[in-house]
């Protein structure tokens, strides 16, 4: 198990940025952890290796998927959290997963399905400023 802590928004946006170099060309990453714990953030950094500006990634607030095109790539963001399960399929969330570009999916615990090679985070709060990202097997 491998565990990493982060002190402030800056540096998990950076452990965010490391992530996406090792995600190209199509990789996906699995997140999950509480509300307000960095996922986006995380994400943020993620686009950043892509050379997608930091802002075009936000919380989604009725959309599911939002795709962003960068130079380095394109980034697949999804947010589960206002998902019911019976929704899932109707997305053609699986058959995205598994298509290319840089993959992210925040509150993946609700995915009903695995994903075969995908990256899994948990990001947890610690304190007011500190995170504690670990790697799921
Ligand atoms: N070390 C840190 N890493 C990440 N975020 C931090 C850190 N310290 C404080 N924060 C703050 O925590 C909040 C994280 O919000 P963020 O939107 O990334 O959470 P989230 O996990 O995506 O939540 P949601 O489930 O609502 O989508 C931000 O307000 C950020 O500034
Ligand atoms: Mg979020």
């Amino acid at each position: 198990m491998t565990r990493w802590t982060t002190s402030g928004e800056a540096a998990t946006e950076e452990f965010g940025r490391r992530v996406g170099r090792e995600l190209l060309p199509d990789g996906v990453l699995l997140l999950s952890g509480e509300l307000g714990a960095g996922k986006t953030v995380l994400v943020k950094g993620v686009a950043a290796a892509l050379g997608i500006a930091r802002d075009e990634v936000q919380s989604p607030t009725f959309t599911l998927m939002r795709s962003h095109q960068g130079p380095g790539g394109t980034l697949l963001h999804v947010d589960l959290y206002r998902l019911g399960p019976e929704d899932v399929p109707e997305l053609g969330l699986e058959e995205a997963l598994y298509g290319p570009g840089v993959k992210v999916v925040e509150w993946a615990e609700r995915l009903p399905f695995e994903v075969a090679g995908a990256r899994k985070l948990i990001v947890r709060r610690t304190g007011d400023t500190t995170r504690e990202i670990e790697e799921q097997a």
